[in-house]
This record gives C-alpha cells, sequence and structure tokens, in this order.
C-alpha cells in the first residue's frame, strides 16, 4: 500500500531542524554507523564549560552590538546557566544524535528557552566555537599542571635540603665515578621541572589569543567585537587570520610538546627510582603505599608507580606524534580531521597531571639509605679524580697524574681496598709528590666539599641552590 502523504508525519523545517543543525539540506537520515563515527560527543562534553563560558560571551557582544535583543541575551544567559549546572551534576543527557558537545547544548538551550536558542549561533560556526573551547580549556589544565610541576619541584626541594650532605656516588655510564650528595642529585631534576614551567608558560603565551570571530573560516557579515570577546574571555589578544583561526592547531602540538618533555623528565627519575630500589643498590625505600606485591611470589614489594610513570611517557610521546601527523596534510581550513585533535590533548593532560601527583607524594615519603649509598661509593674508587687534582695541585702534570692514580687504583683493586685505604707508603709508589695530608682529598666528604662553586655538590652550595631554586620556584607562580 502506498504510503499517503497524509499518514507521514509533517516534515516541517521546524521538526527537520531540531533533529539535525543541517539536516533540511538531506534527502535521507544520516547511516547509524555513520552517526556514531563521525560523532566526538563522547570525548568532546569535557569541554562543556568552556563551551558554555564562550557562549556566553559571544552572547553579550551580540546583544551589546545589538544582533541579538537583550530579551533573548537574558533568555540565553537564563539557559545556559541551567545547563551548566546539569552538566555539573550529571544530569545532562547528552546524546550522539546531536554528533557533539557544541550541537547538544544548542539544542538542550534551544528546547529550555526556544527561539533565543537558536539565535545564538549568529556570527559563528562550529570552527571558531571549537577552536575557542579547546584554547580556553587547555589554559585552565595547564594552569593546573603549572601547580603540580611546582608541588613536586618544592617536594624534591625539601628532600634536597634534608639530603644535602648526604653522599651517594655519581654515576657516568651507570658506572660509580664521584662522590655527589643526594641533594645535589635531587636538584638537578628540580632544574629540569623549572624549565618545563617555563615551556609551559611560554606555550601558554601563544595559545592565549582568541579565535572567535573568524566564524566558518572567512570571518562573519556582522558588526562583531572580537576584541571584546577576548578581554571576557581572559585572552591577551585575538587571531589575527581568520583561515588560521580556525585551522591552527600549533597549540595543542607545543602543549604535547611540552608535556612530552616534561613526562621524559619523570621518566628518567621513574627509572633511577626503580634501580635506587631494587636490593642491588638499595639506596631508596619508597612508602609501603607506593609499592605493591606479586600475586605469586610473597616477598616482592615492587616499584609499580615509577614503572607506570616511566609507561606511560611512552602514551604522551604517542599524542604529540599523533597530532602532528594529524596536521601535516590538512589544506586550509577547517577539516573534520581536527576533531581527532581532542582525545590525544585530552590523554596528555591527564597522563602528565596524574604522573605529577602521584610523584609530588612519592618523592614526599621517599626515605634515603645513606648506608647503602655510602657502601657503594666504597666500590667504585670514587675519589680516583680527587687524587689526580691533588697531585696536580703538587706540581704534576694532569695527564701524568691520570696515569699514576690509574696504576694505584690497580694496585688498590689487587688488594681489594680502596685508595683511602693504601698506606702511605704505598701510595708514594705511583706518585712521589703525595704527602700524609693526601687522606683529606681521598674521603667522599673531602672529595665533595672540595666541589664548593656555584653549581658545585658541596653541601654549602646544595643547601644555597636549594634556596634558590624555591625562589626560583615562587618567581614564576
Ligand atoms: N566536533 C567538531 C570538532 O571537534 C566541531 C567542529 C565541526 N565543524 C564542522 N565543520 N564539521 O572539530
Amino acid at each position: 500500500m502506498a504510503r499517503s502523504a497524509s499518514k507521514r508525519p509533517p516534515r516541517t523545517r521546524r521538526t527537520r531542524s531540531a533533529a539535525r543543525a543541517w539536516s533540511g539540506r538531506f534527502a535521507e537520515p544520516v547511516d547509524a554507523l555513520v552517526k556514531r563515527f563521525t560523532a566526538s560527543v563522547p570525548f568532546d562534553q569535557r569541554l562543556a564549560d568552556a563551551d558554555i563560558d564562550a557562549s556566553l560571551a559571544h552572547a553579550r557582544m551580540l546583544a551589546a552590538r545589538r544582533i541579538l535583543s537583550r530579551k533573548d541575551l537574558a533568555a540565553i544567559e537564563r539557559g545556559l546557566a541551567r545547563i551548566r549546572g546539569e552538566v555539573a551534576a550529571g544530569r545532562f543527557k547528552w546524546s550522539i544524535d546531536a554528533e557533539d558537545v557544541h550541537l547538544n547544548i544548542e539544542r538542550r538551550l534551544t528546547a529550555l528557552v526556544g527561539d533565543a536558542g537558536k539565535r545564538l549561533h549568529t556570527a559563528r560556526s562550529r570552527n571558531d566555537q571549537v577552536a575557542t573551547d579547546l584554547r580556553l580549556w587547555l589554559r585552565g589544565e595547564i594552569d593546573v599542571i603549572q601547580q603540580r610541576l611546582a608541588s613536586l619541584a618544592s617536594a624534591l626541594i625539601d628532600q634536597a635540603e634534608r639530603h644535602a650532605a648526604t653522599l651517594m656516588p655519581g654515576f657516568t655510564h651507570l658506572q660509580v665515578a664521584q662522590p655527589v650528595t643526594f641533594g645535589h642529585h635531587l636538584l638537578a631534576y628540580v632544574e629540569m621541572l623549572l624549565r618545563d614551567r617555563a615551556r609551559l608558560a611560554d606555550c601558554r603565551r601563544r595559545l592565549n589569543r582568541l579565535p572567535l570571530g573568524a566564524a566558518a573560516l572567512a570571518g562573519t557579515s556582522f558588526p562583531i567585537d572580537r576584541a571584546g570577546v577576548a578581554r571576557a574571555l581572559g585572552f591577551d589578544s585575538i587571531c589575527e587570520n581568520s583561515l588560521d583561526a580556525v585551522s591552527d592547531r600549533d597549540f595543542a602540538i607545543e602543549f604535547c610538546a611540552c608535556a612530552s618533555i616534561a613526562m621524559m623528565h619523570l621518566s628518567r627519575f621513574a627509572e633511577e627510582l626503580v634501580l635506587w630500589t631494587s636490593p642491588r643498590f638499595g639506596f631508596v625505600r619508597l612508602p609501603d603505599r607506593f609499592c605493591t606485591g606479586s600475586s605469586i611470589m610473597p616477598q616482592k614489594k615492587n616499584p609499580d608507580v615509577p614503572e607506570l610513570v616511566r609507561g606511560k611517557s611512552g602514551r604522551v610521546f604517542g599524542d604529540l606524534v599523533a597530532l602532528l601527523t594529524l596536521m601535516k596534510s590538512q589544506p586550509l581550513a577547517y577539516n573534520k580531521d581536527n576533531q581527532e585533535d581532542k582525545e590525544p590533548v585530552f590523554d596528555a593532560v591527564d597522563t602528565l597531571r596524574d604522573a605529577l601527583t602521584v610523584f609530588a607524594e612519592l618523592v614526599a615519603g621517599l626515605e634515603a639509605v645513606p648506608e647503602a649509598m655510602r657502601a657503594a661509593l666504597r666500590e667504585g674508587y670514587a675519589t680516583a679524580t680527587d687524587l689526580a687534582d691533588y697531585l696536580v695541585r703538587k706540581g704534576v702534570a694532569f695527564r701524568d697524574a691520570h696515569e699514576a692514580v690509574a696504576q694505584a687504583v690497580r694496585h688498590a683493586e689487587r688488594r681489594g681496598c680502596d685508595l683511602a685505604e693504601l698506606p702511605l707508603r704505598e701510595l708514594q709508589r705511583f706518585a712521589r709528590a703525595i704527602a700524609p695530608d693526601v687522606y683529606r682529598f681521598l674521603t667522599p666528604e673531602g672529595s665533595a666539599a672540595a666541589r664548593r662553586h656555584t653549581g658545585g655538590t658541596a653541601p654549602a652550595q646544595v643547601r644555597s641552590a636549594a634556596r634558590r631554586a624555591r625562589r626560583r620556584l615562587r618567581a614564576r607562580s
């Protein structure tokens, strides 16, 4: 039986546009699989707050420019406030029928306040909208990450001060090289974190520009006030070129680059923690609440947290490469490819923030084992360079001193003792210039104390470096 036109629901403009934002042009509904495939709302709903902030600023500007009536603005403000509450309470009904966060919110707004909701999209496009939302969202997350970086750095500085004079072997090629203090070693990571903070601050500065006003790609025919919207949203300025405004994702790539470098730093530290907690080293103990056991070996206490941080660095590097690859072949201006920018950014943010948070607590609870550090120092002839330096001060050329000490080390090795344990007469066999005062320089304490220039490992230097690091940390926050 032929379906009579009168039995079909009336296909008015109204029902069509309520179903999808662009369906007037389409002869059939979107395929269910395509709908799921193209939808971003399962993940981009994280942008809801930023989307609402940007919509409010946009609507207020439209009203100020008399493109929107005061009455419509009031309705939009009321509706968006309600939606914000629904989202916060987890009561908002997200639906892939409306594809993404922007259309979901707009649809709900129209349901709540009627025609005013439909006017909100005047003079904008989802292209400038999503670029704006992502910048706003990421800016907020960068601020949180900056705080977490500061907390971790501050936990490291606390430990560095506690262990400004705790001696441990410094390594090159993972072989005992020269004595350093544990505090000095930890402050090396503080330097990395301070650079991470500076890099992120720089990234934030470049990110903090407003894309809105670019509309789909060419700008809009309405007399908008871009500078006013920028001010209202806390942006330093506007994106100058409308094509660039909607298509640029440098800020996301830069963020992932900053996050990758920070994760690489955490991963290096993680690697050291894994080594140091292994019974072969035994330099530190992690608080029990940061360790996990084995399901089969009852004796095990595994450093899972550092191992996971080391492992998760790979995800963040992957996020960076995903974004670079996403952008490399896109012609101007917006392409749907860009929808793929969000998950890598979200993942990089979450991974870095969590890694920083867990490490800050772990470092605060870290317990050094100075006896194990000292035992390792004894095994590595760590003061051999100090003996060579001693000879140089007595007038021996450095290369000759180097050779003499190499012989002395060989001799000590044969005797199974440290350089400091060789009697004076035996030491003098390798260099006549050696006098009884040599033993001062052969102890790890003497060796470290002698490196008392800025940036050196002498305990007094470590203490003042820690004080300076604390000041540098405050100066940036
Ligand atoms: N969900 C889209 C995204 O994340 C929003 C922009 C859509 N624009 C478009 N022309 N289809 O990029």
